[in-house]
C-alpha cells in the first residue's frame, strides 16, 4: 500500500534497492502517470499514483496539436501550476519542452528553475544529447528525470516508430540510459523499445527504469491518462484503455440536451 507520506526524487531513486515506499521490496513498482490540470493531479493523487507528469504530451492530448514540439515553456508553466495546486503526496515532475535545453545549458537551468517555480518538484528532459544542460541543472539543486528510446521531441529525425530494434539502435539507447545515470538523474523513462532491451536496462541500473511501451520489466510504469482514460481519440497501439470515458461523457451530455430540450 502506498504511504501517505511526500514522495521526493530521492525517494524515487532509493526505491529499487530499499523499498522506500513501504511495499515489498520484490514486488515493488512506481506508478506515474501524466496531468495537466487541478481535477484530474487531485484523483490522481488521492489514488496514491506514485509521480505526477506534467508531460509535454499536453500539446497533443490537451491541446490539440499535431505532436509535442509547438508546446511552450508558458503553457508547461500554467499546467504546471494547475497540478501542484492539486498535489500532496506524488512527486510532480514536468517535461522541459522543445527548444527550452537543447540550445545552451544556462538556458536549460533558467527554464528548468521557472518549472519549479511553477510547482514542479523534478524536470525531464529528452535523451542524452544534452549532458552538459542536465549536470548544470542537477547543480542547481534540480532533479532530473531522463528520457530514452523513443523521444517524441526528435519525431522529425527519428520517426514515430519502436525504437531499438538492431544492434546499433539497441546498443546506443542502452549507453544513452547509462551515460544518464552517471550524470546524476534519479530516474530514466524508458519509450516505445523492445521488453527485452528495457529488461537489459532495468537490470544494469540502479536508478529506477519507468516503461511506457517497453514491456514489463521496467520497475516503473507511466501512461498518458487521457490515452488510458479513453479521451483522447488516437492514443498508440500499445495503451491499454481502462475505460471508454469519452462515451461517457457523450452520454450525459446527451441526457443534459434532452433534460434541457423537454
Ligand atoms: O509527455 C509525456 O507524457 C511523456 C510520457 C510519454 C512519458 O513524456
Amino acid at each position: 500500500m502506498a504511504k501517505k507520506e511526500k514522495i521526493t526524487s530521492s525517494i524515487i531513486q532509493n526505491s529499487k534497492d530499499l523499498g522506500e515506499l513501504g511495499r515489498a521490496v520484490k514486488s515493488q513498482k512506481l506508478t506515474a502517470l501524466t496531468a495537466y490540470d487541478y481535477p484530474l493531479a487531485r484523483i490522481l493523487d488521492e489514488c496514491g499514483i506514485d509521480i505526477i507528469l506534467v508531460g509535454d504530451s499536453v500539446g497533443n492530448v490537451m491541446l490539440g496539436y499535431r505532436n509535442t514540439l509547438p508546446v511552450t515553456m508558458t503553457e508547461m508553466i500554467i499546467h504546471t501550476q494547475a497540478v501542484s495546486r492539486a498535489v500532496e503526496r506524488a512527486l510532480i515532475v514536468a517535461d522541459l519542452p522543445f527548444g527550452s535545453y537543447q540550445s545552451d545549458p544556462r538556458l536549460a537551468v533558467s527554464n528548468a528553475a521557472d518549472l519549479i517555480k511553477a510547482g514542479a518538484e523534478a524536470v525531464k528532459l529528452e535523451g542524452a544529447e544534452h549532458l552538459e544542460a542536465v549536470k548544470k541543472i542537477i547543480k542547481a539543486g534540480i532533479p532530473v528525470m531522463g528520457h530514452v528510446g523513443f523521444t517524441p521531441q526528435s519525431v522529425n529525425r527519428i520517426g514515430a516508430r519502436v525504437q531499438g530494434r538492431g544492434k546499433r539502435e539497441e546498443v546506443k539507447i542502452f549507453t544513452d540510459a547509462k551515460k544518464l545515470e552517471k550524470a546524476g538523474c534519479f530516474a530514466v523513462v524508458l519509450e516505445l523499445m523492445p521488453p527485452e532491451l528495457a529488461e537489459k536496462i532495468t537490470k544494469t541500473l540502479k536508478i529506477p527504469t519507468i516503461g511506457i511501451g517497453a514491456g514489463p520489466h521496467c520497475d516503473g510504469q507511466v501512461l498518458v491518462t487521457y490515452d488510458m482514460l479513453g479521451l483522447y481519440p488516437n492514443p498508440p497501439k500499445f495503451v491499454k484503455r481502462y475505460v471508454d470515458l469519452s462515451s461517457q461523457i457523450k452520454t450525459a451530455v446527451n441526457k443534459f440536451k434532452a433534460d434541457s430540450l423537454r
